[in-house]
């Protein structure tokens, strides 16, 4: 994945290229780096971690000039040292790069034979020696840029200067997203809207295959076969300023106690509770006649899709298949004519979400997507886009982007029913009012937190932690493991309760504790039972239901929901799951808002 910002422009570059970089973090955080022009001379730091020691790096040795390119990394090739960090640069050009060059080892090897030697391990470098060689052999620096494009396979988007032209700069997409920032007198690249908000509101979002070359007065853009080509602008809605955390310690707080309102406000943008409908977006296509849904995403937006399957199967009585976006597009899915393909992604930009879209859509199958960012590549490559209007989500952990994905396919789920002729208008009606409930009986929960701090206490130290839930509230424990594991470093699965006496129950001991989910449903007493088997192997069982009446004897703890109606429960069920990972977390002292290892937009396979 990794971010890039590239500047042309008339003050000094770094500050505002460290501006930029700063919104890029969620990108990736294992190295940071930029490269100036001043005078026609290339010059450049970079350092290992978060942007923090790239900004020591700067204080001690600053860097001048008015144009620049940035990057922060999220390691694929090489391990995350200066060496590897981006820019990569020699005397002659600098570039950073997002995504994979797939066939640099034979670049590498090309060029190795004719004794150009390499600084580092990555990927990228052959992209810096390879311009700096058709530069040396005397092409323009167009030429030198566009060869080198011609000579690349995979995943890219670049940014690159290049010494002695103040005034010029390259870029690159295909595969990996780059826009266009227009400034008066000034222009800019970056890897989306939100790297840009401090520069421009004006942007032109690049297509596969595109380049551009840029001053600061002009932006020549050509397509893959080198035609100029005018890509239409458009006006970000991305705001400037820099969101920060209030009075929360992490941004996952901040994000978890925003679920109320920003549940609410998706809500209020599908469901009109005066007539009790549901107001989906315009459809480009009949859902009266779709034959079968297929949900694809990865990470927590896949479980949102598990979750939604239940919803769809239950009240719409439509088949549905769901599966990772990384899984999909390999295993030679089987489509239906008239089918809906749906893409649910918090960023619109995962790879692997994008290249199952792009599946579905030559095999002809409607698309939609469930997004937060409204510009990103899935947004424009869709024929219907449904809004989650959940707001930046910084935490690299997801957690109101869920949420809002829930609702979003909740509401989905009833109309497809509604249309299908599955209910009527007042099972409409009654789901949109329990719909209507959702923010209430969220903040109900979130007035539990110290509870839930004191449970997390308990289970911190723990190494294996087991979340089981059955039916619709599987996909809730699994997020609940996947949340844990993820800014805890605990390791954590989620099992269909009703799975552990097939092979997981051996794991249970005195130290394992397990985390039930278990509303009081139809299914809640064998989920209970479970709970028993597991005590009576010395398991300690942590317990969330609304069940008041249920049997607490010999739990580890348990936590008193709210009762809700079935189809919000798991929206609500996953409140208690993000708040116990977050304690955990704060417990162990992780770095919550940027884990270890991960990043929030994966743009790479
Ligand atoms: C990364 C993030 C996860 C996220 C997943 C899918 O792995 O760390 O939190 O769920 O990507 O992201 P998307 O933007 O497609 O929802």
């Amino acid at each position: 994945m990794c971010g890039i910002i590239g500047i042309l422009g008339n003050s000094p570059a770094v500050p505002r290229l460290m501006e930029s970089l700063r919104r890029l973090e969620y990108r990736g955080y294992d190295s940071a780096g930029v490269a100036t022009l001043d005078d026609g001379i290339l010059d450049r730091r970079r350092a290992p971690g978060k942007l923090s020691a790239l900004d020591a790096a700067l204080a001690s040795e600053p860097l001048a000039g008015n144009s620049g390119i940035g990057h922060t990394r999220w390691a694929t090739h090489g391990q995350p040292t200066v060496t590897n960090a981006h820019p990569h640069m020699t005397d002659t050009v600098a570039v950073v790069h997002n995504g994979i060059i797939e066939n640099f080892k034979s670049l590498k090897a090309e060029l190795t034979a004719k004794a150009v030697s390499f600084e580092g391990e990555t990927d990228t470098e052959v992209v810096t020696r390879l311009i700096t060689q058709y530069l040396a052999e005397g092409l323009s620096p167009r030429d030198a840029f566009q060869t080198t494009l011609g000579r690349l396979q995979g995943a890219f988007a670049l940014c690159v200067l290049i010494s002695g032209n103040d005034d010029l700069m390259f870029g690159a997409r295909e595969g990996s997203p780059l826009v266009v920032g227009l400034g008066t007198g000034e222009n800019y690249l970056g890897s989306d809207a939100m790297a840009l908000a401090s520069l421009s509101n004006r942007l032109i979002y690049l297509e596969e295959g595109d380049w551009v070359e840029v001053t600061r007065n002009e932006v020549k853009t050509f397509d893959r076969n080198n035609n100029p080509v005018k890509r239409a602008g458009t006006i970000s809605q991305v705001a400037a300023t820099m969101i920060d955390k209030g009075n929360h310690r992490h941004f996952m707080q901040k994000e978890i106690f925003e679920q109320p309102t920003v549940v609410a406000q998706v809500l209020g943008r599908y469901l009109d509770p005066n007539a009790g409908t549901i107001n989906l977006p315009d459809m480009p296509f009949d859902l009266a006649t779709v034959p079968k849904i297929t949900l694809v995403a990865c990470g927590t937006s896949f479980y949102a899709a598990q979750v939604a399957r239940y919803w769809i199967e239950k009240i719409a009585r439509v088949p549905v298949e769901v599966d990772i976006a990384s899984e999909f597009r390999y295993r030679d899915p089987v489509y239906q004519d008239g089918g809906l393909a749906i893409f649910i992604s918090q960023s619109g930009e995962t790879m692997d979400t994008l290249a199952a879209l792009r599946h579905a859509k030559d095999a002809g199958q409607h698309i939609a997507v469930i997004v937060n960012v409204t510009g990103s590549s899935m947004a424009r490559e869709a024929d219907l886009v449904m809004p989650i209007h959940a707001g930046p989500e910084i935490g690299v952990a997801s957690t109101k982007a869920f949420t809002c994905q829930l609702a979003v396919l909740a509401a989905f789920s009833v109309a497809l029913a509604k249309a299908k002729g599955q209910i009527d208008d007042d099972a409409v009606t009654a789901y949109v009012s329990e719909l209507e409930r959702t923010p209430k009986l969220m903040a109900q929960i979130l007035a539990g937190d110290e509870e839930i701090a004191a449970i997390a206490a308990k289970i911190s130290n723990a190494r294996d932690i087991l979340f089981v839930g059955r039916g619709i509230h599987f996909p809730i424990a699994m997020e609940g493991a996947l949340k844990l594991k993820e800014i805890s470093y605990i390791h954590a699965e989620g099992y269909a309760a009703g799975e552990l006496k097939h092979g997981p129950i051996a794991l249970i001991d005195e130290n394992v504790p397990v985390i039930g989910i278990a509303p009081n449903d139809a299914l809640a007493e064998k989920t209970v039972s479970n709970l028993q088997e597991i005590m009576a192997r010395k398991g300690k069982v942590v317990l969330f239901s609304d069940d008041a009446a249920a049997n607490h004897e010999g739990m580890l703890a348990h936590f008193t929901m709210p009762s809700g109606g079935d189809l919000i429960t798991p929206i609500l069920y996953a409140l208690p799951v993000q708040l116990l990972s977050y304690h955990a977390a704060v417990e162990k002292g992780t770095d919550v808002d940027m884990p270890r290892n991960l990043a929030k937009s994966v743009t790479v396979e």
